[in-house]
């Protein structure tokens, strides 16, 4: 029997709501499955840890996470805790260390959903972003000097490496190559900044030539948002940069239904360190304790999960399930324009996944 050792990381806002949904649905797929055990356990880190202990983990909360097989995350963030504090203290502290550099996000309009694009049918939007999750706009590096005078100073330098670059465009043009279509759209803003987006595009021509069945093709950021929005139909892989692909996934959330369905991957390709995985929303804390957190995101994660893990057949299985629940308007809840709650499509996704005969 196979069995996988899974963090459990609630976190903040609607995040332990939807992490214990997750667990619940691994669970029934692991039994309906038979081949292999999941064992979790709990980390209670994040903004209450904060409070108590003035840091979001313990010191040697990344060597902690090694050991386990993946990571299933909930949020980070909290309305009285600067927000820079609570990313980089959690979330980024755990994805920087562990070298989760591709983060990738796909995006379908699943059954029973309505896109707010008027004649786009479902199958004709289906996209999986790739974005560098290491490096970036997102490397932190920057300063501030003379803080509070006038002349007071401050810088993010967006910084990139061939080697990062290399290999999120590696992960990318791979993955567009085992999608029926083998179609990659690199996502630039070289006309603008003249540096190390130029470098990007040329390590993608690059590695263009190691992948001679992929066909690709690039779109500067600004056009892409257009293209998404009036040409969803001609595109399917894209990778971009961590700021631009996050702008672009919150679109592309959108456009699918609602950000309470969207899945991502923090992953580690070489599995050096485990990966990790998240629903994309955040910790809404408008809707907190409410009971009406949509879990289908962290589903579709877990789906992810378990297809990371190996365990494929039971990820297709927990993805059908999701999609029989998605199809009855009756198991949306309110981000949706439903009145289902969070244990109701629990319940349903795990009967559906009990039901499943294949
Ligand atoms: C995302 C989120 C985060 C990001 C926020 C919470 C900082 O928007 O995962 O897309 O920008 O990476
Ligand atoms: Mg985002």
């Amino acid at each position: 029997m196979r069995s996988y050792r899974i963090a459990a990381m609630g976190g903040d806002g609607i995040g332990p709501e939807v992490v214990a949904a997750g667990v619940e649905a691994l669970k029934a797929c692991a039994e309906r499955d038979g081949g292999f055990t999941l064992e979790f356990t709990d980390f209670d880190w994040g903004s209450d840890y904060y409070r108590k202990h003035g840091v979001l983990m313990p010191a040697d909360g990344v060597a902690q996470l090694r050991a386990y097989d993946a990571i299933l995350f909930g949020a980070v963030g909290a309305p009285d805790i600067p927000d820079h504090l609570t990313l980089w203290g959690l979330r980024l502290a755990i994805c920087q260390p562990l070298d989760q550099y591709a983060n990738v996000r796909p995006t379908r309009i699943l059954p029973g959903i309505t896109s707010p694009l008027r004649n786009v049918a479902g199958p004709e939007l289906d996209w999986v972003i790739v974005r560098e999750n290491s490096e970036g706009e997102y490397s932190g590096v920057g300063g501030r000097a003379h803080q509070g005078l006038p002349i007071e100073v401050a810088t993010d330098v967006s910084v990139m490496t061939r080697a990062g670059v290399q290999r999120i465009m590696r992960y990318a043009f791979r993955l567009a190559q085992s999608r029926p279509r083998k179609f990659l759209t690199v996502v630039t803003k070289s006309n603008a900044q003249r540096h190390a987006m130029v470098m990007w595009d040329e390590i993608a021509a690059e590695v263009a030539g190691e992948f001679p069945d992929v066909t690709w093709d690039k779109m500067l950021v600004d056009a892409m948002t257009m293209r998404m929005v009036l040409r969803p139909q001609t595109l399917d892989t894209i990778v971009a940069s961590n700021l631009h692909a996050d702008i672009l996934s919150d679109l592309a959330a959108a456009l699918a239904g609602s950000l309470g369905i969207a899945p991502t991957a923090n992953i580690n390709p070489e599995r050096e360190a485990p990966s990790m995985f998240e629903p994309i929303h955040g910790s809404a804390f408008d809707i907190t304790g409410k009971g009406i957190a949509n879990p289908v995101a962290t589903f579709w994660t877990a789906a992810m999960l378990l297809e990371h893990l190996g365990e494929k057949p039971a990820a297709d299985r927990l993805m059908k399930a999701v999609e029989r629940v998605t199809a009855d308007p009756a198991l949306h809840t309110p981000d949706l324009g439903g009145k289902a709650t969070t244990q109701q499509v629990t319940e349903a996704v795990c009967a559906a996944l009990r039901q499943a005969n294949d």
